[in-house]
Order: structure tokens, then C-alpha cells, then sequence
């Protein structure tokens, strides 16, 4: 009895492991916390870059990557601790970003179509 007890305890925290590992991104969360975290302070409301940060809309990276990214920044980005932002929420802010629109290629925006056959 008190063995399977332990099992089951061990079982379940294996299962609580492995979903931690690949955890699902809530995309509307994310939006929360891409305003609460300051990201459009230099990435823009929609991620579109500018200034101050690169474009990160439709990142090309995975949620591991932007977390490992975001802990150890390669440039003029600060770097967000766990205490400020967690690995749930950064996944979470991935999947906000993956749920934006990437950009269309410059033969579809029609603008730019006229402009250089004038
Ligand atoms: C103070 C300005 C600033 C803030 C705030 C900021 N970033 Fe950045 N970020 C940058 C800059 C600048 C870069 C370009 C590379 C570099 O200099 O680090 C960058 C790059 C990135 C990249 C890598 C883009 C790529 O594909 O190479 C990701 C991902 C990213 N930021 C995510 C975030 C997230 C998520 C937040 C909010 C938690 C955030 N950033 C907040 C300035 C900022």
C-alpha cells in the first residue's frame, strides 16, 4: 500500500516534469504580459521593432529559445530574471508572438509594386 502510494507520487511528479518542459503558451496572457513587461517599450505594440528593439512579431524562435534569449540577452536588450518574468510567462508571451501575422514579402504589398514600376 505505502509503496504504490510512493509510485504514484514519484509518477506524478515525473508527468508535472515533463509538461514543464513543454509547456503550452496561453497567447492572450501573453498580451497581458507583453504590456506589463515593458516589451513594446522598444519592440513596438505589435512587435514590430523599431528604434530601440528588433522585430520579435512571428519570432522565428522557439518558446525555449526566446526564454533562453530573454534570461541572457546578446545586445543592448536588458535581461528579464525569473523573478520578473517566468519561464510560464514567457511561453506565454511566445505564443502572443507567434499568433501575430508575419510580414508579408514585399511583392504582395501593392504600394511597393507601384512604386517601382513608376
Ligand atoms: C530596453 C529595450 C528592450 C526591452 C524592454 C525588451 N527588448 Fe527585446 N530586444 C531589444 C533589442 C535592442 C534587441 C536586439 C538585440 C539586442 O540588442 O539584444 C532585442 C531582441 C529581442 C529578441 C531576439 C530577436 C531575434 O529574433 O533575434 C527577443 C526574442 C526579444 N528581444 C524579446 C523581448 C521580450 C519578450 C521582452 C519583454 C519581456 C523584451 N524583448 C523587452 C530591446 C528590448
Amino acid at each position: 500500500m505505502k509503496r504504490s502510494f510512493w509510485l504514484l507520487t514519484a509518477a506524478a511528479i515525473l508527468v508535472g516534469m515533463a509538461s514543464a518542459q513543454t509547456p503550452a503558451g496561453n497567447a492572450e496572457n501573453g498580451k497581458r504580459l507583453f504590456l506589463r513587461d515593458g516589451c513594446w517599450q522598444c519592440h513596438g505594440y505589435a512587435g514590430q521593432g523599431g528604434r530601440d528593439g528588433a522585430r520579435i512579431a512571428a519570432t522565428a524562435l522557439n518558446a525555449q529559445g526566446l526564454i533562453r534569449y530573454v534570461r541572457r540577452p546578446a545586445g543592448a536588450m536588458p535581461a528579464f530574471s525569473e523573478k520578473v518574468a517566468t519561464d510560464q510567462e514567457l511561453t506565454d508571451i511566445w505564443a502572443y508572438l507567434k499568433s501575430m501575422a508575419a510580414p508579408k514579402p514585399a511583392k504582395d504589398i501593392p504600394l511597393l509594386n507601384q512604386l517601382k514600376s513608376q
